[in-house]
């Protein structure tokens, strides 16, 4: 028996676009076998942000994460694939970019900048549960 087919919502935030990384990292998804389901690129603003983000307004990188994600343009995607859920984070990487294992997104094209927030070039997210909410957030055309 297989398992259901699932989707995940992929990000690459503004740090990654701004270097010109949203063919890399699309293209690793890609290699890996999942599948492009849609594609956008535009500004986040702070209403959309503060939804995606509902789980950590107070925390101390709050509001400059709100910054980060505001301040240009993201590249978003959903991708579609038995558990890419789980296979998207595991290729992300750690979020501290600095000790995500090479051979990861983060691990092998992010660094530490010395910002309030680390800036790691991907957002995937972390269960389906998680991937639905952000998905009617992203895409609602998709709901
Ligand atoms: P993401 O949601 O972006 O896929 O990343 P994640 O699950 O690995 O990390 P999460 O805990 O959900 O945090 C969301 C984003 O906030 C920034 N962050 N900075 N201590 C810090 O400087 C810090 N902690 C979190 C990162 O950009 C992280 O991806
Ligand atoms: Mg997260």
């Amino acid at each position: 028996m297989t398992t259901q087919t699932e989707r995940s919502l992929v990000l690459i935030k503004p740090d990654g676009f701004t270097r010109g990384l949203s063919g890399e990292v699309l293209r690793r998804i890609e290699a890996k076998g999942y599948t492009l389901v849609a594609l956008s690129i535009f500004t986040p603003d702070r209403e959309r942000l503060a939804k995606h983000y509902a789980e950590h307004e107070g925390k101390p990188f709050y509001e400059p994460l709100m910054e980060l994600m505001s301040g240009g343009q993201v590249t978003a995607a959903v991708i579609e694939g038995q558990r890419c859920i789980e296979g998207f984070r595991a290729l992300a990487g750690a979020t501290d970019p600095t000790v995500a294992l090479p051979g990861t997104i983060r691990g092998d094209l992010g660094r530490d900048w010395g910002a309030k927030v680390q800036a790691n070039i991907v957002h995937g997210s972390d269960s389906p549960e998680s991937a639905k909410r952000e998905i009617g957030i992203w895409f609602p055309e998709l709901g």
